[in-house]
């Protein structure tokens, strides 16, 4: 897939037009109070480019999962507070999506209007891509803006069907960004090329680590995946999470990349865990070498040597994505590795390198330590980045209109 063969927002005019535009506010909420904005905040550049180019938007989006059904607490009107707080403009919510007043915006919108409609997902059709729900999605307008990155991997009426019944389709600032930096960064990395891949499962994992595993220079591995590469190799990390089903191909990918043989090859593991009897935030922790953790343990973080051997390997990289974080950041005894390796990302940024966090979990983890604005890029979407990354076409993106 080139997304440079298709039509972005600087292609169209949308003077006196209203203009649909599928955004990604599948936010953080607690009791209806937004914990993250930053999925908000991206697509702003994208909503004053149609106001000023005297367009009205009408935005949509989905949050949480509620499988076809109206759920008050998935409600977006806490977005549309937070947007018109940002914005410093009225934004006007629509609480339903199709209906008699969300149709009647057409007839009655003026330019300076903005519009929010309400969850897509309270509707049965959107997960589906229902050509009849799209079809009336469209009918809100002719020209249609896709700047949902975090749900371009999704199959959905408001992805990908509605593109079918629109004259027009383009992509906005956000998704443009994303996709420059996501895919610059796997044709023309500067090197090194250092990724760092966290978290828990290495199965959800193998198709980006073998597609990594040809493009960068190291990969660093940390988390409870890592356990599973140790069992691979016959090496227990005491009790906590592991993947004996992904053992064969946990063992495939270190000898593929020459890592067998501990800190001989590209992949590298842990050199010291921290552990506990418990992972909570009282129980008393302490430090094994990778190849003594005792049984009647948890790893929850990676130990000092590691995080030492891991700086050194990133102080000349020129290009880091981190995917999913080293440890139990979230529990402060366990949140040292992940606090680390990102604060060291962030000085290789101020010194010219690339540091891209690829969503999720780690951008997460980035907000929580206050490093966010220390990054090239904090990525909008942990699965659709996941998806890209690991070289698949994503279809939102395929099926907006050619250049
Ligand atoms: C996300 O948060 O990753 C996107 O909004 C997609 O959400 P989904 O996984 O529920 O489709």
């Amino acid at each position: 897939m080139s997304h440079l063969r298709k039509k972005t927002i600087d292609d169209l005019n949308f003077e006196g037009k209203k203009v649909l535009v599928r955004v990604d506010y599948n936010v953080p909420l607690s009791d209806g109070v937004i914990e993250d904005d930053h999925r908000i905040r991206m697509t702003l550049p994208t909503i004053k480019k149609i106001l000023s180019g005297g367009g009205i938007p009408i935005l949509m989006s989905h949050l949480g999962r509620p499988k076809g059904k109206f759920d008050p607490s998935l409600s977006l009107a806490p977005v549309a507070k937070r947007l018109e707080e940002l914005i410093g403009k009225p934004v006007t919510f629509i609480s339903d999506i199709v209906g008699e007043e969300a149709m009647s915006i057409r007839d009655h919108a003026v330019k300076g209007d903005i519009f929010l409609l309400g969850n897509l997902r309270f509707n049965k059709g959107e997960e589906t891509n229902d050509p009849k729900f799209s079809r009336q999605l469209a009918g809100h307008s002719d020209i249609f803006i896709n700047d949902a990155f975090g749900t371009s991997h999704r199959t959905h009426a408001s992805t990908v069907g509605v593109t079918e019944f629109v004259k027009v389709s383009a992509m906005g600032y956000l998704m443009k960004r994303e996709l420059d930096i996501l895919i610059g960064l796997l044709e023309e990395p500067r090197r090194p090329f250092i990724a760092i891949i966290g978290g828990k499962k290495v199965s959800s994992k193998i198709p980006l680590l073998k597609s990594l595993m040809d493009k960068c220079d190291r990969i660093i591995v940390g988390g409870a995946m890592a356990s599973t590469f140790f069992g691979s190799l016959g090496i227990s990390q005491g009790y906590g999470f592991v993947e004996s089903g992904s053992f064969d191909i946990a063992r495939e990918i270190l000898e593929k990349t020459e890592s067998v043989e501990p800190y001989a090859g590209k992949l590298l593991l842990p050199i010291d865990q921290r552990v506990a009897a418990e992972l909570t935030e009282t129980c008393p922790t302490k430090v094994y070498p990778y190849d003594q953790v005792p049984l009647d343990v948890e790893v929850g973080d990676i130990g000092p040597d590691s995080i030492a051997r891991f700086k050194e390997e990133l102080d000349t990289a020129m290009t880091i994505i981190i995917n999913g974080p080293v440890g139990v950041f979230e529990i402060e005894q366990f949140s040292r590795g992940t606090r680390e390796i990102l604060k060291k990302i962030a000085e290789r940024v101020d010194k010219g390198a690339k540091g891209i966090i690829g969503g999720g979990d780690s951008a997460a983890a980035a907000a929580k330590f206050g490093l966010e604005d220390r990054m090239t890029h904090i990525s909008t979407g942990g699965g659709a980045s996941l998806k890209l990354l690991e070289g698949t076409t994503l279809p939102a993106v395929d099926a907006l209109t050619d250049r």
